[in-house]
């Protein structure tokens, strides 16, 4: 059961990554009345201000204004050898996390150390890392942020 669970999963992330890493999913298609009413997220307004603080001061000046990343491609290596800062609006690849991964990566930074992410558990509080993931979900389109629930349903249900 699990094996199939991590099937659907990896399928479901294939998709959405062929889906994704071009063009966001459109909200327009052939959709009804009622879901195309703005979705409630449920995110606290205060903590999406906090969060917009904290990116502010520590984010902005790699992953760019509201998420929107660096100039150029974030799938290119740099002359290291390592990714530049990707966006972390639905353009890229960060919406694909479910929360407990977001954190992770922003406690620890880039995976064992291999890139250019640093790890923030030292400088900031466990409150500031998830309001700065909450402000980052704020920046998901409706469809992403729909398409980012499943990814954190099937996480959940693990
Ligand atoms: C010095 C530049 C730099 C700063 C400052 C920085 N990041 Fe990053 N971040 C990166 C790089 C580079 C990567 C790609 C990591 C890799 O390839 O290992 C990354 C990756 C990420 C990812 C994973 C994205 C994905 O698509 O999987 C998240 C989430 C993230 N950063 C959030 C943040 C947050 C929130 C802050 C502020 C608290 C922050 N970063 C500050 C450089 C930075």
């Amino acid at each position: 059961m699990k094996k199939l669970k991590l099937q659907i999963l990896a399928s479901l992330l294939a998709g959405l990554a062929l889906t994704a890493c071009d063009d966001a999913p459109s909200a327009s298609t052939g959709r009804s009345r009622a879901e195309d009413a703005p979705l409630d997220r449920k995110l606290d307004p205060a903590q999406v201000a906090r969060g917009q603080r904290v990116y502010t001061q520590h984010c902005l000046e790699c992953h760019g204004v509201a998420g929107t990343g660096q100039p150029g491609d974030w799938r290119i290596r740099d002359a290291d050898g390592m990714f530049p800062p990707p966006p972390l609006d639905d353009s890229a690849h960060a919406w694909h996390h479910p929360t407990a991964v977001l954190l992770d990566v922003l406690r620890d930074g880039s995976p064992q150390g291999q890139g250019k992410m640093p790890g923030w558990k030292d400088k900031l509080t466990e409150q500031e890392m998830q309001d700065v993931v909450v402000y980052i979900k704020s920046l998901w389109s409706d469809p992403v942020y729909q398409l980012w629930r499943k990814v954190e349903r099937q996480s959940l249900e693990e």
